[in-house]
């Protein structure tokens, strides 16, 4: 089960009314942008054609501009902010933008070849929902891909404003939004009804000069905290410590600060009888004691 901190963001306000503002990836290849090329990476190691692909939390669209034609014939980008459709970029392949929420997706069941998301899920309030959409909105035998921020994500930042607000408010309250953890995550596929399943996790540390830096990009990139328990304002005093304790507890010696994020990866299948299954038990010609000699007993057959 997810955490019931998981469900506390609020629902985007539809169409772009500006509580989940449009990402503008200000400066430099933060946090974001680094997840795109490892998440594709997946994408094509699964060797296959797509005729219809799904992008959720499209944005910009830059996700299309790592796909080509012979693996992709058509793209539909979903998005729950409409701006961020005045200015996608180019892609080689024919697109169609939707305006909707990945909880909510407006589309047939069995429609998709391949949904793909690059971190755009930990901004949903229902998981479980997201990934059931997901699952339904794909054909038999198709295939979800995956990339989100999770774990311990930000946990600098989070530790520090903590520690300052408790230290010059005498309380906190959350200014990092919570994080599905990786354990969660396969129950999670799993229980959605995808099949076999791939998770993986990777870290990407980013230095920033120092923490209104951080919390700077993070703005820009259209990922302000959104939980509905948080407060909208900090104190300037209570920024500055917690500037001071970011420095402190986790500087670099260059006198710079790191942000980690945490990103996991997940791939799953939507079942079909022509997929691998395991061979029944009791089945197996080979003994496990024997792998020492495959290369032999391979030959022999
Ligand atoms: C960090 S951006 C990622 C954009 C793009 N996938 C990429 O990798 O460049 C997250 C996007 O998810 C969208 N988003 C957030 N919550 C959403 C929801 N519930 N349904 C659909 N899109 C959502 C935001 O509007 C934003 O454009």
């Amino acid at each position: 089960m997810l955490p019931r901190s998981q469900q506390t963001r609020p629902r985007a306000s539809p169409r772009g009314s500006g509580q989940i503002s449009a990402p503008r990836f200000p400066r430099s290849p933060r946090g974001g942008r680094g997840a795109l090329p490892r998440c594709l990476t997946l994408w094509r190691s699964s060797r296959r054609t797509f005729p219809l692909a799904l992008d959720l939390g499209s944005g910009r669209g830059y996700i299309a501009r790592h796909l080509n034609r012979e693996v992709i014939e058509k793209l539909v980008q979903v998005d729950i902010a409409e701006n961020v459709f005045k200015s996608t970029v180019e892609s080689e392949i024919p697109t169609v933008s939707v305006v909707a929420d990945e909880e909510f997706l407006p589309f047939k069941e069995d429609t998709f070849d391949l949904v793909v998301s690059s971190l755009s899920l930990h901004w949903v309030n229902d998981l479980p929902k997201a990934f059931r959409e997901i699952h339904q909105v794909l054909k038999p035998d198709g295939v979800f891909i995956g990339a989100m921020f999770g774990g311990d994500t930000l946990y600098e930042l989070r530790c520090s404003l903590q520690l300052a607000e408790l230290e010059r408010e005498g309380g906190f309250s959350p200014h990092v939004s919570p994080f599905v953890a990786v354990s969660d995550l396969g129950h999670l596929l799993s229980r959605a009804g995808f099949n076999t399943l791939t998770v993986d996790t990777d870290e990407i540390q980013v230095n920033y000069p120092g923490l209104f830096e951080v919390m700077e990009d993070l703005q820009g990139m259209g990922e302000s905290n959104c939980s509905w328990n948080r407060k909208p304002l900090l104190h300037r005093d209570t920024m500055l410590a917690a500037a001071a304790i970011y420095q402190e507890m986790y500087g670099n010696s260059d006198g710079s600060v790191p942000a980690t994020f945490q990103i996991f990866y997940m791939i799953g299948w939507k079942f079909h009888e022509s997929q691998a299954k395991p061979a029944q038990r009791g089945s197996a010609t080979v003994s496990l004691g024997d792998l020492a000699k495959i290369d032999k007993l391979l030959h022999e057959k």
